[in-house]
């Protein structure tokens, strides 16, 4: 099978090296890559937010299957435009996406399928700002209805600023033109956070193993929202049905709901959830799979990856064998450059990269932002550099190994967080 894989960050990495160790997999594209993904797979440039373009190269590279990392280019109608030229591709469809691309869609399908989640407003002028914020009170959700790059969502505790960003989101006080925004205030929801995948054709739903992810930047959940600053799975303290219960009462229905309503969920259905005292909540839905658990995940899957998300790209995945999983935990540990989240600074020299990969078989750099400058060096390219992946026997085992092999890495001004799975760890 040749395969093309569409975007350019650690997830994608961990896409293309899962890819890159399947039997089925004959040849490995990646478009448009970055400097680790360039040593599994042919990188080819192409602006992955057009769907013409991105066609046109799978295409030309007699693809068999193409594989959309991102959730912009998802949203743009990419997966659709590949579909259209006759190639298979997983990613849901434009509209179909919009469970990620519109907070308000998300809520409407959850509510017609009693998918239980915050209880929300979705508000388009400052009167309804100001009711929606009075009604839940202290502390403030408030989310940009569009795609944000997780920008979008601040949580606070203080009046003003939730008021101010919803204020922001709708485009008020005065917006030169244009249709007004939409913002969601919701109910706070308190608990920890889980992430849970499921590849889905549309119908059947095969749900992945649970990770959780670390949003803020500074340890101890401290500072500003991120991306994601590190991952880990399996998770030792949550319960062994929860993955059952969230298939059932999460996943299932709003799979069905978005075929009922004509425009059929096939791909990957990221489901983040609070698990709150009074039961499991939507936090959000995502359309693709999420950055960094995707390392975590991937590095603990043991069914070969082409098979299975080509099944979901055909509707074939009713009967698809039970998937196979390690016993043991992974880690992941993101590296982070100067100044991110808020503005990055890119350009900054890496080391220490051959020498982790020699030292230890169960560590992996996986690349995010990252370039091969023009004297072979490898260079940031952005926020979020390098996931540093381990895995091990245990979760103690592997976050171990991820953060001795962090310490072996140099990046000038970077940071990461230095208590990624701590906690699950010693439990
Ligand atoms: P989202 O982009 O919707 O995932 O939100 C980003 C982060 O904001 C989430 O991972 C949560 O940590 C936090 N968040 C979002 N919605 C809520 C909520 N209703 N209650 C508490 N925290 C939330
Ligand atoms: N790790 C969060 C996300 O992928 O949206």
């Amino acid at each position: 099978m040749k395969v093309l894989v569409i975007g350019g960050g650690a997830r994608e990495h961990a896409l293309c090296r899962s890819l890159s160790l399947d039997p089925e997999v004959t040849s490995l594209h990646c478009a448009p890559g970055n400097a680790g993904i360039a040593e599994v797979a042919e990188l080819h440039p192409v602006d992955a937010l057009d769907g013409a373009a991105v066609a046109d190269l799978a295409a030309s590279l007699g693809a068999d299957f193409v594989i959309v990392g991102p959730e912009a280019p998802l949203v743009a109608g990419v997966a659709d435009a590949v579909r259209e030229r006759g190639i298979d591709c997983f990613g849901p469809s434009r509209e179909a996406a919009a469970l990620e691309g519109s907070k308000a869609f998300a809520k409407d399908v959850m509510a017609s399928s009693g998918v239980p989640t915050a209880r929300s407003y979705v508000c388009t002028t400052p009167e309804e700002i100001d009711v929606a914020l009075d009604a839940f009170g202290a502390p403030y959700v408030v989310k940009d209805d569009g795609l944000a790059a997780g920008k979008g969502v601040v949580v606070t505790g203080d009046l003003a600023t939730a008021r101010a960003h919803a204020l922001a989101c709708v485009g008020a006080p005065p917006r030169p033109s244009g249709p007004r925004g939409r913002v969601v205030i919701e109910e706070f929801l308190d608990g920890p956070e889980v992430s849970l995948f499921a590849v889905t054709d549309g119908e059947t739903v095969v749900p992945l193993q649970p990770a959780q992810d670390f949003k803020r930047a500074l340890d101890a959940d401290e500072g500003p929202n991120t991306g994601g600053m590190g991952a880990y799975s399996p998770l030792p303290w949550a319960d062994p049905t929860l993955v059952d219960e969230v298939e059932r009462t999460v996943l299932q229905p709003t799979v069905d709901e978005l075929r009922r309503r004509g425009t059929p969920f096939a791909g990957l259905l990221y489901a983040g959830l609070a698990i709150t005292s009074r039961g499991v909540r939507v936090i959000e839905f995502n359309a693709r799979f999420g950055d960094p658990e995707t390392q975590v995940v991937l590095a603990r899957l043991r069914t070969p990856l082409a098979g299975l998300l080509r099944a979901a790209a055909t509707g074939q995945l009713a009967g698809f064998p039970a998937l196979r999983w390690s016993e043991g935990a992974a880690v992941t540990v993101v590296i982070a450059s100067y100044n991110y989240p808020d503005t990055p600074r890119t350009g900054d020299p890496i080391t220490g990269l051959a020498e982790v990969a020699e030292k230890d078989e169960h560590v992996y750099v996986l690349h995010a932002g990252t370039r091969a400058a023009d004297d072979g060096r490898i260079v940031s390219a952005g926020g979020r550099v390098l996931s540093v992946t381990a895995t091990g026997s245990d979760l103690a085992k592997a976050r171990e190994r991820a953060y001795r092999a962090v310490d072996r890495i140099e990046l000038e001004g970077g940071h990461h967080r230095t208590d990624i799975a701590a906690k699950a760890a010693e439990g």
